[in-house]
């Protein structure tokens, strides 16, 4: 499973890029919003430090012929971007045009298969099943994510799962058994999912027993 960081703060992708697990980040435009910054400034440092590693970007309006465009603006910013499309009507008519002109997408806002099945058939090359807004509900999250792989596998559709809206440790290693290709994660839940109470202790008692050790052999 590729680990993605759903950031727009360079500091936190920075921090993550040092771990050597960081395939791709994804925003939207909440995220953006939390920076403070203009837009394109703050995606375009994003795809930056991001080389060719790819970038989800969010489009700002729910109308086919905007979101082509916005798509294509967004690609002169940077040739990893991902062009992300919510999942509607003018949603759909925009992942199937952006699929003939060759620029890739995300199908975001996936609360259903059927949402997630037309957005894979449309052409998006991700899809994004909202894992922690489904459970918030009261639904199953990691069971959509596990149905969206299974579709795409079965019927050999170019397009990945991203299982997105992650908020917890158990969701990140639910979504590796259920075999999504990607989670996308915000930096506290990546820094949680490594931590572990017996590693903590353990590494303690291995330090202080070395330290020991040393004193014994200066005698
Ligand atoms: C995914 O691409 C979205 O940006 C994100 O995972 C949404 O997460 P949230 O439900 O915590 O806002």
């Amino acid at each position: 499973m590729d680990f993605y960081l759903d950031t727009a703060d360079i500091n936190q992708i920075k921090e993550i890029d040092k771990w050597g697990i960081l395939r791709g980040v994804t925003t939207n435009p909440s995220i953006i919003a939390k920076t403070g910054r203009d837009y394109q400034e703050a995606v375009s440092e994003v795809l930056a430090i991001m080389g060719n590693r790819p970038v989800s970007v969010e489009t700002l309006k729910d109308d086919a012929e905007v979101i082509v465009e916005q798509g294509k603006k967004y690609r002169e910013w940077g040739n990893n971007v991902v062009v992300k499309v919510a999942t509607t009507e003018e949603g759909l008519k925009a992942l199937s045009e952006l699929r003939k002109l060759g620029i890739p997408t995300n199908a975001t806002l996936i609360f259903s298969l059927n949402q997630g099945i037309l957005a894979a058939e449309a052409g998006a090359n991700y899809i994004s099943p909202f894992v922690g807004r489904l459970d918030d509900i009261g639904a199953d999250g990691i069971g959509l994510v596990e149905d969206c792989v299974n579709y795409v596998e079965e019927n050999g559709l170019d397009c990945k799962i991203i299982s997105a809206s992650l908020r917890s440790p158990q969701h990140l290693e639910e979504s590796a058994k259920v075999g999504a290709h990607i989670a996308t994660c915000p930096y506290s839940l990546l820094t949680k999912a490594l931590k572990h109470p017996l590693n903590d202790i353990g590494l303690k008692a291995f330090l202080d027993d070395w330290e020991k050790a040393k004193k014994k052999l200066k005698k």
